[in-house]
């Protein structure tokens, strides 16, 4: 009989992580004034709430104009609508990323170019971002993926070589910072999710921070039913109701007051885990890059070996949940997502472009080998439990590869059924 908490043996640990989202009476009250107030919609745009959250979340990021909006994928939308990208032209997106950074782009009339990824970070690969320009591209949307950032540098080179629009996407990365600068203010747009599990959160929502005044006008005006929000009035879009609700703006105006605590925690808990991870075998932490120089995160993502560990990341992330870590296996490689797949999604492939959308015809070794096989997600509570929390993510594992053998007789038995 194993001791694995997977197979009926006793947990690491029997306490649960914090809970998300943490709330207080600041919460309640916020919300309340809004219901007292009657105006609990986003109309007329910006609500005072709204225009608060903006300020602050500028604010928090260092710099840029914030655009508060309906949710994280919209943001990337009007990111590309605003800077007058559409209809057949080309957005390179890693194959590695929730669906909604291609789902985004596709939103916009354009056609997401999936690259894969760099093994040693998980984020976009500069080197192939660079080999699949073509004539056609506008845009990049390099993905802040778990605790890491692309490599902004490398991207922001490529962009200004061949004038193309940078939308980052950081609905992982409220907070964090390469080279000091804010992510989301170094391409031109920055994309950040609210959604409920983020890390800052109105339920839903999302905000877009833009490099200039010019291009936070035009995305106001489209989430705002195509009404101007230049200087003079006068610049109209087509547009539709993307706008952010009053009721959400002040979740999100007390949710700025508690983040820079939490994100401080779970950045030195981070570092704490780090220290202890490297050296459980099988287990390999992407590459630290000295330029991220603040990081605030919404996932950890490690790599483990599954020759070492007897098991993909399928078996061992369960073998944790078991052992009481809340952990997940992360999204599919953007080319396998069911939501994708012309046959189950009734995907209207565009008969023009039928090349860029032969899903089963591509191979992005990397993406598929990290989302496929290595990949282990923590959640962003086990960093808000002090050391314990991090000593018991470093006992689970140990405990889980010194079973390799059962995960590995357990995945063959697995493999057996399915043939
Ligand atoms: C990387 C990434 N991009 C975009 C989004 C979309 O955000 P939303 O759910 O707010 O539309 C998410 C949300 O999970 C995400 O993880």
């Amino acid at each position: 009989m194993s001791e694995l908490a997977l197979f009926g043996g006793p947990r690491t640990r029997t306490e649960p992580y914090p809970a998300w989202p943490v709330w207080d009476g600041r919460d309640i009250d916020a919300v309340t004034a809004v219901i007292r107030s009657g105006r609990w919609g986003g109309y007329p745009y910006p609500g005072p709430y709204t225009a608060e959250f903006a300020r602050r979340f500028a604010e928090l990021q260092g710099g840029g104009y914030a655009v508060p909006m309906a949710n994280g994928t919209v943001t990337m939308e009007v990111a590309l609508r605003a800077a007058g990208i559409g209809w057949g032209d080309e957005v390179i997106v890693p194959a590695y990323t929730f669906q909604a950074t291609a789902a985004a782009v596709m939103a916009a009339g354009a056609i997401p170019v999936i690259v894969d990824i760099d093994p040693e970070t998980y984020c976009i690969d500069p080197r192939r971002v660079e080999a699949a320009i073509t004539p056609r591209t506008r845009a990049i949307i390099p993905v802040h993926l778990g605790a890491q950032m692309a490599d902004m540098d490398a991207i922001m080179d490529i962009a200004r070589r061949h004038s193309l629009v940078v939308v980052e996407d950081c609905a992982h990365a409220h907070g964090a910072r390469w080279r000091g600068q804010g992510a989301g203010t170094i391409g031109d747009f920055g994309s950040f999710s609210l959604q409920s599990s983020k890390i800052l959160t109105t339920g839903e929502g999302g905000v877009l921070l833009c490099r200039t005044a010019e291009m936070a006008a035009r995305a106001a005006s489209i989430i705002d039913c195509g009404r101007p929000h230049d200087d003079a009035g006068q610049l109209f879009t087509m547009g539709a109701n993307y706008r952010m609700t009053e009721l959400q703006a002040a979740l999100g105006v007390v949710g700025l007051e508690r983040f820079p605590e939490q994100a401080r925690q779970r950045e030195a808990m981070a570092d704490y885990l780090e220290e202890s991870l490297s050296e459980v075998p099988g287990v390999r932490l992407l590459r630290r890059d000295p330029r991220h120089t603040t990081r605030s995160f919404y996932r950890y993502i490690f790599a483990i070996d599954p020759d070492v560990f007897g098991a993909g990341h399928d078996l061992v992330c369960a073998a944790l949940e078991a052992e009481g870590i809340p952990c997940w296996v992360g999204y599919p490689p953007m080319h396998r997502y069911d939501l994708f797949q012309p046959h189950l999604s009734r995907l209207p492939v565009p008969s023009a472009f039928p090349e860029y959308f032969a899903f089963d015809r591509m191979h992005l070794p990397e993406a598929e080998r990290a989302c496929e096989r290595e990949a282990v997600w923590l959640d962003e509570s086990v960093f808000r439990a002090g050391r314990q929390g991090i000593d018991d993510v470093v006992a689970a594992l140990r405990k889980i590869q010194a079973h390799a053998d059962d995960l590995r007789r357990m995945e063959r038995m697995e493999e057996k059924r399915v043939r």
